[in-house]
Parts: structure tokens; sequence; C-alpha cells
């Protein structure tokens, strides 16, 4: 019996298994009912008393063996079925989708970044506000046409608020905390109760600077703003600006920029004049100064705003407004060369 054991334990190193059927075929030989290992056991019965200690040992250190060697065949087994060598690890990868910037955040951010190198810090507010700091405090008469239901989304059991029209109620909120000299830009959402088409939405993205010292004048205002619009539509770009009426400037004025889409020579975009309108601007009412605790015998500003949607739009031609909030990937997959 001893040299049968020995034979067994110099068999189960030479063991191989090649597919499942052999592996099966050595656990019947060695490890089932009937196999070598229960036979042996089986002859054990017959064993003299004082060889049973050695033999015992014997039978199950073969055991152990055994049992060692198919389990290590099985998983060898298990891990060459996985075996992926005929793989093509050369070929090109399926594309990975990232993520891009919105249009509107990146030319919004562009806006900051200009008026940030021309020492305009970044205020932010709420878009839910009160009736104050967005028409009292603004110099809006109280029968003013954009306090009417038409223009201002009220909220119903709180008609004191409202949501945000301009993000001129920032720059209120800057005034009420902070004394002069005061250069902030104030970017933000804004809502209007407007009929949802290619042309208008029911809130849209402003960015409103406003700045207050000493001496400032409407000739510094002309020229922050042309260094803007070169920044922003290139070195050629020429600027005009016309008349116009805010109940929060005097005087007022709207700004148009020569059409970077036809450079001035008259197209669709531009309706054939050569110049296409992009902000509003003027010199700070004293009467908004002074409703914001600024002394407006000592003080002066100037101050603009405009639309982002717009200045995207004169960058990339973007035809209907809707695009930039359906959220439709192929059209913001437009902009990945952008970010
Ligand atoms: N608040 C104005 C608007 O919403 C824009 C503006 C800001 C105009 C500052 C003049 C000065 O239309």
């Amino acid at each position: 019996m001893k040299e049968k054991i020995q034979s067994l334990l110099a068999e189960v190193e030479k063991l191989q298994a090649s597919n499942e059927e052999e592996l099966e075929a050595l656990r019947l030989k060695y490890l089932s009912k009937k196999g070598i290992i229960n036979q042996l056991m089986a002859d054990f019965r017959t064993v003299p008393a004082e060889m049973k200690r050695e033999l015992g040992m014997r039978i199950n250190e073969a055991k152990t063996a055994i049992t060692d060697r198919f389990n290590e065949l099985k998983s060898q087994l298990a891990t060459s079925e996985e075996d992926h060598s005929d793989l093509d690890l050369t070929r090109t990868p399926y594309p990975v989708k990232l993520g891009t910037r919105h249009p509107l955040s990146i030319v919004k951010q562009e806006i900051v970044d200009i008026f940030a190198r021309l020492g305009f810090s970044l205020a932010d507010g709420p878009e839910v506000e009160d009736d104050w700091h967005v028409f009292g405090s603004m110099n809006f008469a109280d029968d003013h046409p954009a306090r009417d239901m038409q223009d201002t989304f009220f909220v119903e059991s709180h008609p004191d608020i409202i949501l945000r029209t301009h993000t001129s109620s920032v720059q209120s909120r800057v005034m009420e905390k902070m004394q002069p000299p005061i250069r902030v830009i104030c970017p933000g959402r804004v809502y209007r109760n407007e009929a949802i088409s290619a042309r208008a939405h029911c809130f849209f993205h402003q960015v409103e600077g406003l700045y207050i010292d000493k001496d400032v004048s409407f000739t510094d205002l002309k020229q922050v703003l042309l260094t803007f619009a070169r920044e922003m539509f290139g070195p050629d770009t020429k600027i005009r600006l016309r008349p116009s009426y805010f109940p929060f400037t005097e005087p007022s004025a709207e700004m148009d920029i020569s059409c970077n889409i036809c450079g001035g020579e008259g197209c669709a975009f531009c309706k054939h004049t050569g110049w296409v309108e992009i902000l509003g601007c003027g010199m700070v009412d004293p009467n908004v100064l002074e409703a914001n605790g600024i002394d407006s015998t000592i003080y002066k500003g100037y101050a603009f705003g405009m639309g982002v949607e717009r200045i995207t739009n004169l960058k990339y031609q973007v035809k209907d407004l809707r695009l930039f909030s359906e959220n439709d990937v192929r059209f913001l997959d437009e902009f990945m060369s952008a970010n």
C-alpha cells in the first residue's frame, strides 16, 4: 500500500486536463466515490493497527495533493476559456462622448473675461427678486409699462415678489452694500412673459455692467464699449451710439456694431443696414444713485446691459432661440471646438 501511495504522489504533478471532459475524467478516476482515493480508504480498514497511523497520514497527504492539483487545473481551464488573444487591440476605439460647455456659457464667459481684464469684478444676485430691486430702486415710475403683467412674472400669493426682468437688480444690491468706486459685471438669467418663438423666449441671459466713481464720463463708457466690441468681434469692428431711453440712465443710448456677418456691407441678418444692435447703456440717473444710498452730488456712473443670446447669435448665427434651451446634443456638439 505504501508503494501505491508513493506512485500516486508521483503521478499527481503530471496530471493534465485540456478541457472539461478530461477534467471530469480525472475527478472520476481519483476523487469520486469509486475513485482511487476512496479505494485506498476502503483498503485502509484491513491495515494492521501498528501501521494505521503512518498510512493514514499518507493517504490524507495524497488526497490533499490530488484535490489541490484538481482545483489548480480547474482554474487554469477557466482562465484559458476567457482567453482574448484573438482580439485586435490595434483597432481604433469607439469615440467616447465628452460633454461640451453650452454655447451661452462659452459666450458669457468670453464677455466676463473681457470685462475682467478691464478691471470689473463679478457680482451675483437672486433670480426671484422683490419689486424694489428690479424696478423701484431703478427709477421705474409706478405706472411704467415694464411692471405690467404682460412683461413680468409675478408670484401669485406675493405680488411684491417677481422673477427679475433684468440683472440691474444685482447692481442695486451691490450699490446698497458698497460705496464707490464700484466696478462690477453682473451675468445672469432673466425672465419676461413673452410668447415662445424662434425670436423670443420667456427667459434669456444678460450681462450688465456698472461703474461708479468721482469723475466718470460718457467718453469712458464709449471707450470701454469700443474695447469690448473689438475684443469680442475683431479689431475692425465699428460701433455707433443712438440716443435712447431707459428709466435708470440719463442720457441713454443703444449701441450698434458693424454687422460682423457681412462686414457692414448689408445682409439679411442686419436687414441690409450694415449695423446690428447689441446693447443698451447710459449714465446712471442720479435718482438711481440716491435710491441706492450713493451721494449723487459726489459720484457719477455709467451702466450697460446686453443679451447673451444676441451676442451668441452674432458669433454663431443660431437662427432659432429655442435651440438654446432644448438641449439637443446634435446642436450642442457643434460647439465642441469652441470649448
Ligand atoms: N436693463 C436694461 C435691459 O434689461 C439694459 C441696460 C442696462 C440698459 C444698463 C442701460 C443701462 O434692457
